[in-house]
């Protein structure tokens, strides 16, 4: 059997790093939205959901770094060009949304996107003895099922 630089199974790896590379994406495009929100916000919600929304771009900016090296870790490459993100990003470019309650359902639907995927890979780490991708994940999904649970609360669901 072929391993890599970590003594993990390479084939499996590479599979990983496929995956890892679509969170990428992902969590780019996220980004990107997150910041035309704290943007565009309008509204008597505008104080808390500015403030809120800078959160969770700061939050995302941090795992966009972790996700991108946790590729190299495993010795891959991560994607670096919007090209390559806009091409495989399940997460899709939102435009000047204002509303708070329609923003916050746009969020609730990408963090789901984000959780499935993650859930997916940590199953696919979990069957490579990938303890490191494994635990990254299992944070990550905590974390937001967490942050979840208060967007559908700030709906009032
Ligand atoms: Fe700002």
């Amino acid at each position: 059997m072929n391993f890599n630089s970590i003594g993990l199974n390479k084939e499996k790896s590479e599979s990983i790093v496929k995956d890892l590379n679509q969170l990428l994406a992902d969590y780019q495009q996220f980004y990107m939205n997150l910041r035309g929100f704290h943007w565009n916000i309008k509204g008597a919600s505008f104080f808390e959901l500015h403030v809120k929304f800078e959160e969770l771009y700061n939050d995302i900016n941090l795992k966009v770094d972790e996700i991108a090296e946790r590729i190299l870790a495993l010795n891959g490459s991560p994607l670096h060009t919007f090209t390559d993100y806009q091409a495989i990003s399940d997460i899709k470019e939102v435009k000047n949304m204002t509303d708070g309650p329609t923003i916050i359902g746009e969020l609730l639907k990408d963090y789901q996107i984000l959780i499935k995927q993650q859930r997916e890979i940590l199953e696919k780490a979990s069957n490579n003895s990938d303890e490191g991708t494994v635990t990254l994940m299992s944070d990550y999904i905590t974390a937001q099922e967490k942050t979840v649970w208060m967007l559908s609360a700030y709906l009032g669901k």
